[in-house]
């Protein structure tokens, strides 16, 4: 055969090759998962290796290998009732509150879950609403108090309500009074290592996720923060000092349609914002007080059609120290006329170490990479 003979059957094995992988790739090629999506949603077989999923967080919260491991327990939920005192075995709050130690918590079915006093959540409790529709809504909704190691993954929490003081079965399984709290979505208070991940939030009268009182190494990841006004408060007031090491990862959500202000607001601490896509804000998308650190960093940011197109809000206190304050933004994209007001245009590394460590993707990926961003419906048989 001669030599150009050669040549033309290599060249149409080469394309035919070319044909084949782009008519039949699509469906996973075009896909692109970010990094935590990535490391278990390709696996058909997630639902026998559920606690997999410990192994997939980056950023601050690092790896949640605490959360599995020999002694675990895996708790399913048969019974959406809820007795904040004495909770019967079967239901969400004797998983998470009454039961110590690893405890993996799983759903029988579909549930609307609603809680007749806020769930304080133990140390190392995991909950994880894949495969089923899980709803934790109109009443009382998620405490974290001086806890740690706690996975919360593919739940839907709205329209939770503020509580007067109670008891309540605390998070050593026993009986604590709470004093008035608000009606957010997931209040942590001296809460640390928590990874918040694939939950769809929305609608509660004051905020949705709350980070105080020292509360630190914490990511907030794939959650769909949608209709409210504010929605994220990363440091609780200006004289808790403590929160100067806060430290919190925000990476591949996706806020809107209908949020405010308060994406996050940072207070004192340090906040790695990134790969998020921002649909819109009514005040601003980003805001702070107390000297805060925020890298705001390749995130794709959409201003509003009519209103603030600034994405950051600031309040300076007299006795601020304005070279401490750190605003900055690298690699963002801005759309519809959005503009970011740095303070400076270098500052401070998130520093993570190997296992908080992950690669920031380009703002122009940030569409795909929080497209399935909320709570995750996943086929009865296959993948998530
Ligand atoms: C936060 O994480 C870092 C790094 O893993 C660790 O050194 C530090 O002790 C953690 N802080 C708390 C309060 O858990």
């Amino acid at each position: 055969m001669s030599s150009q003979g050669m040549n033309g059957i290599l060249y149409r094995s080469v394309l035919l090759l070319v044909i084949t992988v782009t008519l039949f790739a699509p469906n996973l090629s075009a896909f692109t998962m970010n990094v935590i999506d990535n490391c278990w949603r390709w696996n058909p077989e997630w639902r026998r290796h559920r606690p997999q999923l410990a192994t997939c967080s980056v950023g601050y919260a690092g790896k949640m290998t605490n959360n599995f491991g020999k002694e675990l327990i895996h708790y399913k939920v048969t019974d959406h009732s809820d007795d904040p005192i004495n909770p019967k075995p079967g239901t969400l709050r004797y998983g998470a509150s009454v039961i110590q130690g690893k405890v993996w918590i799983t759903f029988q079915r579909d549930m609307h879950i609603k809680l007749h006093r806020p769930l304080l959540i133990s140390s190392f409790t995991s909950i994880d609403g894949r495969g089923v529709n899980i709803h934790i809504a109109h009443n009382a909704c998620f405490m974290i108090f001086k806890a740690s190691n706690i996975i919360i993954h593919g739940l839907r929490i709205h329209h939770c309500k503020p509580q007067g003081p109670g008891t309540v079965m605390g998070p050593e399984g026993k009986l604590i009074q709470l004093g008035h709290v608000d009606g957010d979505a997931i209040r942590l208070v001296t809460a640390s290592k928590i990874w918040i991940d694939h939950n769809t939030l929305y609608d509660c009268p004051d905020g949705l996720l709350d980070v105080t009182r020292g509360s630190t190494n914490v990511t907030v990841s794939n959650n769909w923060f949608r209709e409210q006004n504010k929605v994220m408060l990363l440091g609780h007031d200006d004289g808790f000092v403590r929160d100067q090491k806060m430290k919190v990862t925000v990476v591949y959500n996706y806020f809107g349609p209908n949020c405010g202000q308060r994406m996050p607001r940072i207070r004192h601490g340090y906040a790695h914002v990134a790969n998020n896509l921002y649909q819109g804000w009514m005040k601003y998308a980003i805001g702070g007080s107390m000297e805060p650190s925020l890298k705001s960093e390749a995130n794709l940011f959409i201003a509003p059609q009519s209103g603030s197109k600034e994405v950051t809000w600031r309040k300076e206190n007299l006795n601020d120290d304005l070279e401490k304050w750190e605003f900055y933004s690298v690699g963002d994209v801005f759309e519809n006329g959005a503009s970011f007001r740095e303070t400076k245009s270098v500052g401070a590394k998130p520093n993570y170490n190997m296992e908080q460590m992950f690669k920031v993707a380009e703002a122009k990926n940030v569409r795909q990479l929080s497209r399935s961003a909320g709570a995750l419906r996943c086929s009865k048989t296959s993948r998530c």
